[in-house]
């Protein structure tokens, strides 16, 4: 009986003491009704806090809901157990917060894209994720085009998050729960017309699967918008990106105006479902929503120190990129992006990799040719049937991202770097932690 309730959990604005614990209901005998969320500390006798979970209709399903606990006041680096409540049984669940300083131990985050449920050229082995789940993420980030034209809702559309959920997402955990992130891609929430590009009022984000199952980026910021950031005691930072449905002036102006980055962490990830440094093409459309993009972000995350690497999906291609920053004055070489004819300065490769972005692209269907580019360090389109993943850890002194496939026979194609930190740790307090 309650085999049909899918649990999982999102990832909140400050994940050492927040979690969102969702659930969606495929009983459609009860899955409207009212239900709840009880937890403590794992393995003590403290008192059940119990929390009344907001319900959502599913849309256009079997009559599924969608259930969300948004659980505040935890405490760091602590293990919880909890209960799913509903009319005539439960569901047991485990999950836990981030320490506020990494001084203990990695955090491992898993980063995929575009693996395209529903569609004819997708990833169709949920086992696959074991691999992931091999390196026992703390989250899982997913940078866009998780089901197959789930921007548009119908009812052909409706059971790939379901299956999702049933098939892929549990793999993914151990006992415990692991937090999602999306930046979202065009199959989540579409794509803005390019002549709208400079109205900010152009695309409205409430469509799409993803707004009714995923509230924890809406969350982030006021107005509501599938983009934000997500810091993470003083050593981590999220910069989740929407290139598909938000507008790129209007995320500049939310980095400017707002400073959501800060300077005082090991470092940041910039999430962007349209790459900056494309491996491949898609369309001339997509070539100018990508202009804009590059035009407006790439400047202040270049003059970001804590940004060392960056991931996006969309071209389907497996990709790395030179490390790249952005210089004032034009260079006398050809190798170059003008960002804003100029005005924003011009987009180079770094003269070191330690003061360079390097971009990971991942692909999972092989449906673009790749290009040779001077920003490209490696994008390649043989063999990609197989698909690709990236595992980011963070220690106290290290960002490392290693770019994998899921057939562990091809242990030659994995790519590895590691960036020493240029932040001083004694003063993020490592020191007597
Ligand atoms: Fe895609």
């Amino acid at each position: 009986m309650t085999n049909n309730l899918l649990p999982y959990a999102q990832l909140a604005e400050d994940p050492t003491s927040e979690i969102y614990i969702s659930w969606i209901d495929t009983d459609t005998s009860r899955s409207d009704h009212d239900q709840s969320f009880e937890y403590r500390k794992k393995g003590t006798d403290d008192d059940w806090e119990e929390i009344e979970a907001d319900k959502t209709e599913y849309p256009l399903g079997d009559g599924e809901y969608i259930h969300e606990a948004h659980l505040t006041s935890l405490d760091s680096d602590t293990e919880y157990e909890g209960t799913i409540i509903c009319e005539d049984g439960f569901k047991s669940v485990e999950f836990y917060t981030l320490p506020s300083r990494l001084w203990r131990r990695d955090l491992v985050i898993a980063n995929q894209s575009d693996i395209h449920i529903l569609s004819s050229v997708s990833m169709d082995d949920s086992s696959e994720m074991d691999d992931i789940a091999a390196h026992d993420p703390d989250i899982y980030l997913f940078t866009g085009d998780l089901v197959h034209r789930a921007d548009e809702m119908d009812s052909d559309r409706a059971p790939g998050w379901i299956e999702w959920f049933e098939d892929y997402y549990p793999r993914l955990n151990d006992s415990q729960l692991v937090p999602m992130i999306m930046s979202v891609g065009n199959h989540e929430v579409g794509e803005i017309n390019t002549n709208e590009l400079e109205n900010p009022e152009a695309q409205d984000p409430e469509h799409g699967y993803y707004q009714k199952i995923f509230s924890n980026v809406p969350d982030l910021q006021a107005e509501g918008k599938n983009f934000g950031s997500v810091k993470i005691g003083n050593y981590f930072q999220f910069l989740i990106i929407d290139s598909m449905s938000a507008t790129p002036i209007e995320q500049r102006e939310w980095i400017d105006n707002t400073n959501p980055l800060s300077d005082n962490v090991l470092a940041t990830l910039p999430s962007t479902h349209q790459p900056f440094t494309p491996g491949g093409q898609r369309s001339s459309d997509d070539e100018t929503r990508r202009d804009y993009l590059r035009d407006e972000l790439v400047r202040p995350l270049a003059k970001n120190p804590t940004v060392k690497f960056a991931v996006s999906g969309h071209i389907h291609l497996e990709k790395r990129s030179v490390p790249w920053t952005v210089v004032d004055e034009e260079p006398s070489g050809s190798d170059y992006i003008e960002l804003k004819d100029g005005q924003e300065g011009y987009m180079v490769e770094a003269e070191s990799e330690e003061e360079g972005i390097t971009e990971f692209g991942d692909g999972y269907r092989n449906l673009r040719d790749s290009w040779s580019q001077w920003y490209l360090e490696y994008a390649m389109d043989d063999g990609m049937s197989n698909a690709q993943y990236e595992i980011i850890k963070v220690d106290k002194d290290n960002v490392e991202v290693m770019a994998k496939r899921f057939n562990s026979s091809r242990e030659d194609k994995i790519e590895k770097k590691s960036f020493p930190m240029r932040t001083n740790t004694n003063q993020l307090g490592f020191i007597g932690g």
